[in-house]
């Protein structure tokens, strides 16, 4: 079976298997401040490890619960096997399941799995990306005025990230920021034009490795807040409809020199 219909059968699976822990009701523990787990994720990355080492056994895995093991193979896998710990916790409905296979230094297969919405987005590098059965490409907004767009933050180290200043240019700058708490969902969003940018500072290569493929294959672009090469495991990534890549990052470049179009407001008891 080729690498990506492989990759979205366990994806799959591992999606089930969140949804019976949804229904059984969520327990969390702290893995660090704010930065939850559950015993969802595990169990979720039990599987997806145990079916990569089934179908690839020399294939190195980099999981983000410590479930993976290095390899002298050329091929890696990067699994979430929760992307949006926090919302699934919650039981707000917004979280997913995420696979990519690196190959050398290229992404080559990615997956993004939400179960709640049986909605599988995939690409395979040089053939396209996919919502389940259709092919998919990014917005045609032209101008960030036109754009909805969406960010995140890390739940690790809170207190130094200064995302708070692009959040407020932005959301003064188009017709909105939303804040899903999925990257890999917003990834997937931003390929398929339901929105039409995704930022973030401090991302882990679990988070981005498949949603980064699936918008270039939809015909995004994606660069680092500076608009140089994004490579893995480089934390920050901006991926857009390609369209409003330019004007982002003269917005960032003023932003990054504490250059503010719009202030902040004070707060006015
Ligand atoms: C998190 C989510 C969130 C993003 C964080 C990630 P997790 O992943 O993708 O949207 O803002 O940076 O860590 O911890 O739920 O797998
Ligand atoms: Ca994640
Ligand atoms: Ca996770």
């Amino acid at each position: 079976m080729p690498f990506l219909e492989v990759a979205a059968s366990i994806a799959r699976e591992a999606g089930a298997i969140l949804l019976q822990h949804l229904r059984q009701g969520i327990g969390f523990e702290m893995k660090g401040d704010f930065d939850l787990v559950t015993a969802a994720d595990r169990a979720s990355e039990k599987l997806i490890v145990q079916r990569l080492k089934t179908h690839f056994p020399e294939h190195g895995i980099i999981a983000e619960e410590g479930g993976g093991h290095s390899s002298s193979s050329p091929y890696r896998w990067y699994v979430d096997p929760l992307d949006g710990t926090t919302n699934f916790a919650h039981g707000y409905p917004m979280f997913n399941v995420t696979l990519a296979l690196e190959m050398g230094d290229e992404m080559i297969a990615g997956v993004i799995y939400d179960p709640l919405r049986d909605e599988l987005f995939r690409a395979a590098l040089g053939s396209g990306a996919y919502l389940n059965d259709a092919p998919i490409s990014v917005s045609a907004a032209p101008r960030l005025h036109e754009a909805l767009v969406s960010t995140g933050f890390p739940s690790h180290n809170r207190g130094s990230n200064f995302n708070i200043h692009f959040y407020h240019q932005l959301a003064m700058s188009t017709h909105g920021v939303r804040r899903g708490g999925s990257a890999a969902l917003d990834l997937a969003y931003v390929a398929c034009g339901r929105l039409d940018a995704f930022w973030e500072f401090g991302l882990k290569p679990w988070d981005l490795a498949a949603g980064k493929l699936i918008v270039t294959e939809a015909g995004g672009t994606a660069t680092d807040m500076k608009g140089g090469q994004h490579a893995i495991p480089s934390p920050h990534l901006l991926c857009s409809n390609g369209l409003i890549h330019t004007e982002s990052l003269q917005l960032f470049s003023e932003i990054f020199r504490g250059e503010m179009r719009y202030p902040m407001p004070p707060v006015i008891a």
